[in-house]
Parts: C-alpha cells; sequence; structure tokens
C-alpha cells in the first residue's frame, strides 16, 4: 500500500483548520424500510471522521449518493431522512442545505456539519464532470474520502474532487485500507480465502486473482458444484455453470502453477427440493448424489476439515457464503466455518477480514460479525479489490500525497 494523508496530517499540510471548509465523501447509502434507516452500519462508520473534524474546529459539508438516480432529482432518494439518524449517533446536531455555496458555509460556526442533498441529483457526477468538479470544489477548502465502498467510482465526489483540493482519507477510509492491505496486500502466510456465492461466473477474476496470492482456496455456495463436475462430479439438479467448465480447469491450473489448493467439500447437504427443512434433506458423499438431488450446503465433515485448513492458517479473507444460507438449514456450513474463524480471531492466531453484502449478513447471522478482525462496509468496491483492481477514489487519494 503506497501512502495517502489522513485526517492526522491536517495541520500539518493545511496549518490550523478551525473554521475551514471540509468536503467531506461519506456512503450514506444505507437500508432503508418504511422511511427509517434499518441498518446503519455505514452511518456509525462515518462517525469518527465527522466527529474529529467537528472537534477540530472545521465546518464540514457532507457528499453522497443514495441509490442511482441517474442524474435527476427524485424526492424518494433524498439524503433529508439521513440527517436525524446520523446526528443522534454523533451526539450532535447535523443540518441539511439544500443549495451549498461558500458563502452559505462559511456563515455556519466552526464546528458545524452540513449534509448536501444526494450528488447523484446532478447529471455531472457520475460523468465525473471537471467543470462541476470545479463548481463544487468552489464551496471547500479541502476534501476528504471517508467511503471506501464508493471508492470503485470514478465520480466527481469520489474522484473529482482529490484532484482539485487537498486530499485526505477520513478515518473508516483508512481503517479499510489497512485491513485490507494486511489481508492481501501484505499478509502474514498462510493465507486462506473463503469465496463462496451462487456463480463461477460472477467471481472469475477473483478466483484468478486469488489463486496467485492466497494459500488456501476454499470454494463454497453453487460456485463450488462447477469446481465439483469439473472434477467429474454428477451433481444431479444441483446449480451448476456447465459452461464454465473449461473457466475452473483454467483456475485449477493457475492455483496449482502458483502452489494454492483449493478445498473443495468431499460431502454435502442435498435435498430434493428447495424449501427449509425439506423431509428429502440428507447428507452424502459428493459422489453419491442421486440425479433428482441438488446441493445446498456443505455437510459437517467437510466443514470440520475446512475449519481444520483456517486453524493452519495466519490470515482469513472471506467473501460470499458456504450455502443457500438464508434457507434453513442450509445456514450450517456458514455459521459452523465462521464461528470457528471468530474463535481462532478471539484466541489472536488468525487476522479476519470480511466484506460483500450477503457476507456480512451471514456474519451477523452466525453472532461473529464483532469478533472478525476486520468487517468491510463494502459491497462492490470490496469485490473490485479482491479481484486486484485498483480503486479510482483510492489512486486518487494517493496521487493527492505524491
Ligand atoms: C454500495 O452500496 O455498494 C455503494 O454505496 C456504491 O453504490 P453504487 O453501486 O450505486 O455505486
Amino acid at each position: 500500500m503506497t501512502g495517502f494523508y489522513t485526517i492526522d496530517d491536517l495541520t500539518a499540510v493545511l496549518g490550523d483548520v478551525r473554521g475551514k471548509i471540509a468536503l467531506v465523501r461519506e456512503d450514506l447509502n444505507v437500508p432503508m424500510a418504511d422511511g427509517a434507516v434499518s441498518d446503519d452500519t455505514r452511518l456509525r462508520a462515518a462517525v469518527p471522521t465527522l466527529a474529529a473534524l467537528s472537534d477540530m474546529g472545521c465546518i464540514t459539508l457532507i457528499l453522497a449518493h443514495f441509490g442511482r438516480p441517474k442524474g435527476k432529482a427524485d424526492p424518494a432518494m433524498s439524503l433529508v431522512p439521513i440527517a436525524a439518524p446520523l446526528a443522534a449517533l454523533l451526539g450532535r446536531p447535523v443540518g441539511f442545505m439544500a443549495e451549498p455555496s461558500r458563502d452559505a458555509l462559511s456563515a455556519l460556526s466552526p464546528g458545524s456539519i452540513v449534509i448536501a442533498e444526494n450528488s447523484r441529483f446532478a447529471a455531472g457526477e457520475e460523468a465525473n464532470d471537471p467543470a462541476l468538479a470545479r463548481a463544487w470544489a468552489a464551496w471547500g477548502d479541502f476534501y476528504v474520502n471517508d467511503a471506501f465502498s464508493a471508492a470503485h467510482r470514478a465520480h466527481v465526489t469520489t474522484e473529482g474532487l482529490a484532484h482539485i483540493l487537498p486530499a485526505f482519507a477520513g478515518r473508516s477510509m483508512e481503517a479499510e485500507l489497512r485491513a485490507l492491505d494486511a489481508a492481501l496486500g501484505n499478509p502474514k502466510h498462510p493465507v486462506a480465502a473463503v469465496v463462496g456465492g451462487a456463480k463461477v461466473s460472477s467471481k472469475i477474476d477473483v478466483l484468478v486473482h486469488l489463486s496467485g496470492r492466497v494459500d488456501h482456496l476454499i470454494i463454497g455456495g453453487g460456485m463450488a458444484n462447477t469446481f465439483l463436475a469439473a472434477r467429474g462430479v454428477d451433481v444431479g439438479k444441483s446449480l451448476c455453470e456447465h459452461d464454465y467448465l473449461a473457466t475452473v480447469e483454467s483456475i485449477f491450473a493457475a492455483a496449482e502453477a502458483a502452489n494454492c489448493t483449493i478445498h473443495l467439500p468431499y460431502d454435502v447437504m442435498v435435498s430434493r427440493e428447495f424449501a427449509p427443512n425439506p423431509p428429502s434433506l440428507r447428507s452424502c458423499n459428493v459422489h453419491e448424489i442421486a440425479a433428482e438431488e441438488m446441493i445446498l450446503d456443505i455437510a459437517p465433515a467437510s466443514v470440520e476439515m475446512l475449519g481444520d485448513v483456517i486453524k493452519n492458517c495466519a490470515t482469513l479473507v472471506w467473501n460470499g457464503p458456504l450455502g443457500a444460507f438464508e434457507t434453513p438449514p442450509f445456514d450450517a456450513a456458514t455459521v459452523a466455518l465462521a464461528r470457528t474463524a471468530a474463535a481462532l480471531t478471539r484466541e489472536g492466531s488468525l487476522v479476519s477480514v470480511a466484506g460483500g453484502g450477503d457476507t456480512v449478513a451471514a456474519l451477523h447471522h452466525a453472532g461473529v460479525a464483532g469478533d472478525f478482525s476486520f468487517v468491510s462496509t463494502a459491497g462492490g468496491a470490496f469485490l473490485e479489490w479482491m479481484e486486484g483492481r485498483e480503486l479510482p477514489g483510492v489512486v486518487a487519494l494517493e496521487r493527492a500525497k505524491r
């Protein structure tokens, strides 16, 4: 990881920042239900940066998107409902500024925090329009990017502003980048990766990148069926991408060349129907799946074997569930392996980093999200990082320090 400025560098770079205007990119794209925030993880992640800037006497304008309004104002995607829950978490007022300007911001008292309307209501935001970037940059004195989960987008608020204003990483951005560096950039070996999810086709680049970086690649979820099929297993009615057998063969070859061991289950939970607690549920060896059965989870003996792999590792990175975890009892393998990883992390023998929407939901379901070393707030950005891609928002922060 190369360097970037953080908010600890503010005074050294800018001098006294009291009364200076900070344009702070947060990710306020939170799940809502009936007009209320249903998961405030991303709001809580924003608190340390906002509190630190307020304590330093900066005037903060929060820039953020919500949903995908495609360059047009849509009241259903307004950020107005976010101000109150954010203020409650911060324990200080958060205002809403419908039409930001340098004059309006300068009139606020030092330490104030206000939110601007959904940045994606402006047509130039997603196009990273340089004229819009200049217009918005004129509102502030410096820029802080605290939204790792939006850093895979090259938009005005995630990338363009860093070209114009002095640019710093916020606390959440910094924590994400340090954790991800400890997991894959510069990890302690041996490293294991768990990659689950339905389809190989959606994670080819992740699998190829990881096979060259980790020592053990544990494949779960529907995509394990395609790997098993490539190894000659008849997977019955299981979800399987038969068109991707050649891709899987190339991943096996890449892993072998890089000394990475791919771990597949040897016994699985199968059923004739996909329903909660189906009567036809049984565990069997992967070579005993009947034509009318489908694989829905990994069976306990294989989960134990995978647990032993993790026990011998120093670092774990996890993306994707091992089975159809939203339907009981097909959450069992994911829950059991997550608990093993959490116990090893608590004992201090494992650094564990997880990310991606389904994964975080699965760890919460297993009751262990708080025991992992780090759980990313990111969905798409985490996957792109696992693919080894450069994230424009992060590159812009690094360039700002050069
Ligand atoms: C996310 O929810 O992953 C981020 O906020 C990015 O949102 P986007 O996929 O609409 O760019």
